[in-house]
């Protein structure tokens, strides 16, 4: 299960880029066109915010029980989590930036229930999904890191 778990992780990565990227795009041309807030928006939208919460669960899984959970594994004799980079990235950074871009995220789905005019709910929103995206980018263990690269798609 917890093989299973790490794969849906890595994969849901994908499936929220892609969403982020097209929620982006309708937000700044909602915006930038001053177009009427349409049910299509929201559905997308919505899909980003399900996608991005199912991702923060597993993740918080992993994060406490999965291989490196800091409730099944210990720190190597004599290391402080600041100083090894392979715990820092997994226990902290990446755990926290992840948790503020899915903050980021509920935010910016939140605006399309808010009764504020169309232009405002769009660019809002677009401010907030920039600032996930971009916080995501930073945070993902990229195959290229050193010391905490993962593959870019599961089992690869
Ligand atoms: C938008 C949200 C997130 C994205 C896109 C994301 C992405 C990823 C990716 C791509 C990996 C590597 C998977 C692999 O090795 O195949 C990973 C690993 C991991 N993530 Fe996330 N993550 C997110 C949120 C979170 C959150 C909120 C937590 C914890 C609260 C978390 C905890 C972890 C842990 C502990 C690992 C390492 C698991 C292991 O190697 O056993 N992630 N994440």
């Amino acid at each position: 299960m917890q093989t299973g778990l790490l794969h849906f992780h890595n994969l849901l990565r994908w499936v929220i880029l892609i969403l982020l990227v097209i929620s982006i795009f309708k937000a700044y041309s909602g915006w930038q066109q001053k177009k009427i807030f349409s049910a299509s928006d929201r559905r997308i939208w919505l899909f980003t915010l399900i996608t991005s919460h199912i991702t923060l669960v597993v993740g918080l899984y992993q994060w406490l029980w999965g291989r490196y959970g800091m409730l099944k594994t210990s720190l190597p004799d004599g290391e402080s989590i600041m100083k090894n980079k392979f715990f820092r990235f997994f226990w902290v950074e990446h755990p926290t930036f992840m948790i503020l871009a899915i903050v980021m995220i509920t935010l910016g789905y939140g605006m399309a229930k808010k009764s504020v005019p169309d232009t405002m709910k769009y660019r809002r929103t677009f401010w907030f999904f920039v600032i996930a995206l971009l916080m995501i980018l930073i945070s993902v263990p990229w195959p290229f890191r050193a010391g905490i690269g993962r593959p870019w798609f599961p089992g690869m």
